[in-house]
């Protein structure tokens, strides 16, 4: 059976990452994509020969030839569309963040547990070959309980410029809520998904109101800019395990990028995606690096591929909402916190 998929939001990541991980799944085709911006569309379509496009998603979910909706708009828009695309029985691919408050998670976890559709969220990082190796490596050699996480998504001077990532109607929050979401979603399903119960959290504009650092991506406008560049949070979980979690756009700092877990356990630690893993073996300390797999595909690839197999085979989603709703409730509290300056409870 052809997979029709259409695509709502024509934008980079569609452009570099979802159109070649659909052309990679055997008998798919993208059959319509859609933007409000006219030009970006025409553009996609141009330079990717697709057949048709529109302005408006309400097309795609109304035409009952397409199986599946790809999902890379704005953060703000993902809820309405999703939810209109399981409404309508739809397979739903939804890129990161599934959305930015914990309401509208479950709001969508509602209608993805009444829907025909299959729901995924694209957190393409837990496909890339660091990650299934960790994950892999931690179904078999337990690092005994886990009593503290180190998460990093942290940036020198990669902001990206787009208002979709800077206005905060837009995007729901700044690094915190754009990468933040890949390495604490990383991070907790390795440890699978404890629960977070008490958050701390700091967020502050450091550099992209002023011209310190130059974006390698381009500039953006001062004037629009209305999220945080820098993010720190301090979670405890149910299992009394903690974590602490930092994110930024910008910041003076060694690598270019550094996105990383280390899971501390009492039989040993875990890096990722360094892989490097740390014990004692008889009072005598073993150094160790874990490889990551070979011949896979680009991270967004495999995710693409891994969706299409679910949804042909009857197998449950391979990031399901569940997995959102932890996340979203760190980050929603971090920014709570940071809001109120005090700790918040959290209940999920
Ligand atoms: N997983 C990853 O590696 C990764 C990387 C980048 C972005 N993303 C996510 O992908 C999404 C899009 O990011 P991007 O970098 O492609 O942004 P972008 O700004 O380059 O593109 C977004 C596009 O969506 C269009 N759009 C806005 N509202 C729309 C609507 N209601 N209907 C149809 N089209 C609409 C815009 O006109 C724009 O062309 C965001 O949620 C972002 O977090 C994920």
């Amino acid at each position: 059976m052809t997979l029709k998929v259409g695509i709502v939001g024509c934008g980079v990541v569609v452009r570099k990452y979802h159109i070649p991980g659909w052309r990679a799944v055997p008998d798919a085709e993208i059959v319509l994509a859609c933007d409000i911006s006219r030009q970006a569309a025409e553009a996609l379509q141009r330079d990717f020969g697709l057949p048709a496009i529109c302005s408006d998603y309400r097309e795609l979910l109304a035409d009952p030839s397409i199986d599946v909706i790809d999902v890379a708009t704005p953060n703000k828009f993902h809820t309405p569309i999703v939810l209109g695309a399981l409404e309508a029985g739809k397979h739903v691919l939804c890129e990161k963040p599934l959305a930015t408050t914990t309401q509208s998670i479950r709001q969508i976890g509602k209608a993805a547990d009444q829907s025909k559709g299959l729901l995924m969220v694209a957190q393409n990082m837990r496909f890339s070959p660091a990650a299934v190796a960790a994950k892999q490596f931690l179904e078999h050699q337990d690092l005994g309980r886990v009593y503290h996480s180190r998460v990093h998504a942290i940036r020198r001077n990669l902001m990206p410029p787009q208002r979709g990532f800077i206005d905060p109607d837009l995007s729901g929050g700044g690094p915190c809520m754009d990468i933040g979401v890949h390495a604490l979603d990383l991070a907790l399903w390795l440890m699978n998904f404890p629960k977070p119960v008490r958050v701390s959290g700091k967020t502050a504009v450091n550099f992209a109101k002023g011209y310190d650092i130059p974006g390698a991506w381009g500039e953006w406008d001062r004037d629009a800019m209305g999220v945080e560049d820098f993010a720190s949070g301090f979670i405890h979980f149910d299992n009394g395990a903690t974590m602490i979690l930092e994110a930024c756009w910008l910041q003076h700092q060694k690598e270019s990028e550094d996105f990383s877990a280390t899971l501390f356990g009492h039989r040993g630690s875990l890096s990722w995606p360094s892989g490097e893993y740390f014990t004692a073996v008889n009072r005598t300390l073993v150094d160790s690096t874990i490889l990551p797999v070979t011949g896979l595909r680009p991270s967004h690839t495999e995710e693409i591929v891994a969706f299409a197999d679910a949804i042909r085979n009857g197998k449950p989603s391979p990031v399901p909402w569940t997995d959102s709703l932890n996340v979203i409730s760190i980050l929603e509290a971090i920014y709570e916190s940071a809001r109120l300056g005090r700790e918040i409870r959290v209940e999920i």
